[in-house]
């Protein structure tokens, strides 16, 4: 089978969160299963270094404003198609924001572009190379399907994948020219969302196929709290979507051999663990101590219930835990975070930034990792938790429900707990778990063994790719 991807970010050239983690992932676990995968993705800078030595293989005279090409290369073991349109990618800073901190003022075009490339590609092929399915994931590149039905023939079935629904990609109705959508696709069962323009709603409401990347949040989609404004469409189209849990790069996130470690460790031997923990402390400026050291790895935003942790600390502190922040987004909360650390600065420590090689350290030197999303798609930081017997400590939601077993009376006694989940999402449950972890900390034996448990449980690729495989068949029997 031929496939073709398209997303805004990929690991290891671009990436902002789990989506891009997502995408340079799993086209290597679709691979022994017989499926040859091309990502299509922006040449942004930061991917610049990959076009030199790309061969051209399609060229627009003018792709939404300017000349624009597709690059093909291979790298990292993917096979990469760089959307090389400097008129619409070719800007420093973030992807996705200008200088001031807002959304770019033209990200409607760059994503049509991105999705209209993408159709262009699934029509056309690359040489001899065409796709037999096309998976299109999150707003970005939602139009793909709506492009393909403005085609006279035959096109590939489209596959799209939510990521995360917050961001639906929504624009003026005014727009509909300048995105080259015809003025008989405004209709609902097209993009028409609420008499605006919805990139993601075009792709719900298009594609053969819809998968989400988790089985609990395929169900809390179609629920008015989680599925913001699109419940009442996923629940019409419940038949075709699809919960498949995402799962991370075993070969990237390796505690035997991570080179960001200071020293490796496994499940058979725990011990390196102690050195990356000082080593963690140190980088933090934390003092020793004998509780647990719980880390935070995150995107600064509502979603992801860090104002409720903030409320947490007195309790975390005054139970001898410590705690290490990296993240970065919401100004008041980075703000909020640094005047802990001021206020604790033994035992909170906080670096705004983002920071690859220390995010592997975090999970190699911290004892739990601390998740209390409002909502997780799935989330990745707990899987990496679980590898690195970290334990996650989560909100009760989405994947983390799906990938987490609370270290329960029944679970304890089966031996099967690897984490700590907590429900209902508000501040006094989260530091209830909290006051649960260090008290299961102070057990070490009981702890370890959640430890091994937890860098036991399967994270990797393998199941879920067949998954995917099945929809993909399923979508080509449309
Ligand atoms: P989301 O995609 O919603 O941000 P995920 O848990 O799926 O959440 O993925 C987040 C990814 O981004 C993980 O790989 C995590 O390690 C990484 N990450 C988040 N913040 C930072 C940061 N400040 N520095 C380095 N990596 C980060
Ligand atoms: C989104 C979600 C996150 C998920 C990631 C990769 O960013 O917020 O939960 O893990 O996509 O699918």
């Amino acid at each position: 089978m031929n496939l073709l991807f398209v997303a805004s970010e990929c690991t290891p050239f671009v990436k902002t969160g789990g989506l891009a983690d997502v995408i340079g992932a799993v086209p290597k676990a679709l691979e022994p299963l017989g499926v040859d995968v091309r990502i299509l993705i922006p040449a942004y800078p930061a991917v610049g270094g990959l076009c030199v030595g790309a061969s051209n293989v399609m060229s627009f005279d003018d792709l939404f404003g300017g000349p624009a090409r597709v690059l093909a290369v291979q790298a990292e073991g993917l096979q990469m198609l760089l959307l090389d349109a400097p008129h619409l990618f070719d800007r420093k800073g973030n992807i996705y924001l200008g200088p001031d901190g807002q959304d770019w003022p033209d990200n409607d075009m760059r994503f049509a572009a991105l999705s209209f490339a993408g159709a262009q590609i699934a029509i056309q092929g690359i040489g001899s190379w065409k796709p037999d399915v096309v998976n299109a994931h999150d707003w970005q590149a939602g139009l793909l399907p709506a492009y393909l039905q403005q085609h006279n023939g035959w096109t590939p079935p489209v596959v799209t994948t939510i990521h995360n629904i917050a961001f639906q990609g929504v624009f003026d109705a005014t727009r509909l020219a300048a995105l080259r959508l015809n003025a008989d696709q405004f209709t609902t069962q097209g993009v028409e969302y609420y008499g605006k323009i919805s990139f993601l709603k075009a792709g719900l409401a298009l594609s053969e196929k819809i998968t989400t990347v988790s089985p609990s949040y395929a169900a809390e989609l179609m629920s008015a709290d989680f599925g913001m404004g699109l419940d009442g469409l996923l629940r019409a189209r419940q038949g075709d979507l699809h919960g498949i849990l995402n799962g991370i790069d075993l070969d990237v996130w390796n505690p035997e051999s991570d080179t960001a470690l200071v020293a490796n460790y496994s499940q058979r031997s725990l011990k390196g663990k102690a050195s990356n923990r000082e080593e963690l402390e140190a980088r933090f400026g934390l003092s020793k101590g004998e509780g647990p050291l719980f880390c935070v790895v995150s995107r600064m935003t509502s979603q992801k219930g860090l104002d409720l942790l903030l409320e947490c600390i007195p309790d975390l502190v005054a139970q001898g835990g410590k705690l290490a922040v990296l993240g970065s987004g919401d100004p008041e909360l980075e703000r909020a975070y640094v005047d802990a650390s001021n206020r604790y600065p033994d035992a909170i420590g906080t670096i705004i930034g983002y920071d690859e090689d220390l995010s592997h350290l975090m999970q190699g030197g911290s004892d739990a990792i601390l998740i209390p999303s409002r909502f997780e798609p799935c989330g990745l930081t707990q899987l990496y938790g679980l590898r690195y017997g970290t334990l996650p400590v989560v909100a009760r939601t989405g994947g983390l429900a799906d990938t987490v077993i609370d270290a329960n009376e029944a679970a304890l006694l089966a031996d099967c707990a690897t984490g700590i989940q907590f429900a209902p999402i508000t501040a006094t449950m989260l530091s209830h778990a909290i006051a649960r972890t260090c008290a299961l900390f102070a057990k070490p034996k009981v702890w370890s063994g959640m430890m091994r448990r937890a860098m036991r449980h399967p994270v990797g690729w393998d199941l879920s790719a067949s998954a995917y495989l099945d929809v993909y068949k399923a979508a080509q029997e449309r």
